[in-house]
């Protein structure tokens, strides 16, 4: 069984500021560093630092080869990535004193894919094999109808939620990893219990995993939930703290440790990845992982 995540490569531009700029004020930053980033790179690399081999696809301008070298000294394969005449995607992330972030994106090549391309990927890839996606690439609704043609089984983190998510036929999805915004977002509820009950009724075969900041999370199989608190660190940058959760959840999950593990481990790097700055190079080893003791 083979695992590709289809997703975003973003540079990461970070400025850390005072307090998040607001409309009309002009603010200098305190310090700016560029990192490898985007929802798709930062999963492949958790996936690969959690110890699965992966497969990225997704496409880069002649600006992002830094990202295919962050990919690649990961270990990530990326034999489908590709490289066409636009820029590459960027965002745009302060950071405050608190840790928490605010994130501006430019899709440049993320949403410059094309059938043709997608066609080509998948066509590495049988029934069985799983795809990781998350909702930064363009195209998203045609990827997941082909990948279920073929009976790949489809991980989605619907993350950031928009209008394109609309497009998709969701029934496909046999593991919806979400937060609590994007929960409220699908379904129309509110709270946690509620958006659970409503996926459930809606998408009664997908198992899910609902993410609740400090709450932990919850993982949901029909009716048997399992939960999962968070392990507290004073945080530094939280970007990419949930790719790191799914990476690590997904990674455990091929590996066959049982749900609590899964979600133990996940919990443990997302909170590992929030004590340093930047997104993919705050992902922690596995070794790292499993040797904190918290
Ligand atoms: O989830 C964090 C990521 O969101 C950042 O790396 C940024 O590129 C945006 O895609």
């Amino acid at each position: 069984m083979k695992v590709l995540n289809f997703g975003s490569l973003n540079l990461d531009f970070v400025y850390q500021v005072d307090h998040m700029v607001s409309p009309g004020e002009t603010l200098a930053s305190l310090k700016m560093q560029t990192f490898c980033g985007g929802k798709g790179l930062n999963q492949s690399i958790a996936l690969a630092k959690a110890g699965a081999e992966v497969y990225h696809a997704g496409c880069i301008g002649r600006d992002g080869q830094l990202l295919v070298e962050a990919l690649e000294k990961e270990g990530v394969r990326t034999d489908y990535v590709k490289i066409l005449e636009e820029k590459t995607g960027h965002a745009i992330i302060q950071v405050d004193r608190s840790g928490q972030n605010c994130i501006l994106l430019y899709g440049g090549t993320n949403r410059a894919q094309t059938e043709e391309y997608i066609d080509q990927v998948l066509a590495g890839f049988d029934a069985g094999d799983m795809i990781v996606l998350q909702n930064e690439i363009n195209l998203l609704d045609y990827i997941i109808d082909r990948a279920y043609e073929r009976g790949m089984t489809i991980v989605l983190n619907p993350s950031p939620f928009d209008e394109n998510l609309k497009d998709c036929d969701l029934n496909k999805v046999s593991f919806f990893l979400i937060n609590e915004v994007e929960g409220s977002q699908i379904t129309g509820e509110n709270e946690p219990e509620k958006i659970l009950d409503k996926l459930a009724e809606i998408y009664p075969d997908a198992r899910v995993v609902l993410t609740l900041g400090s709450e932990g999370s919850v993982y949901q199989e029909k009716e048997y939930r399992i939960r999962q608190s968070i392990y507290r660190v004073e945080a530094v940058d939280t970007t990419a703290a949930g790719d790191t959760f799914t990476g690590y959840f997904v990674a455990s999950l091929l590996e066959g440790l049982d749900i609590s593990r899964c979600m133990d481990l996940a919990a443990k790097a997302s909170a590992l990845s929030v004590t340093r700055p930047g997104a993919s190079p705050s992902i922690p080893r596995r070794q790292e992982v499993l040797d904190w003791n918290i």
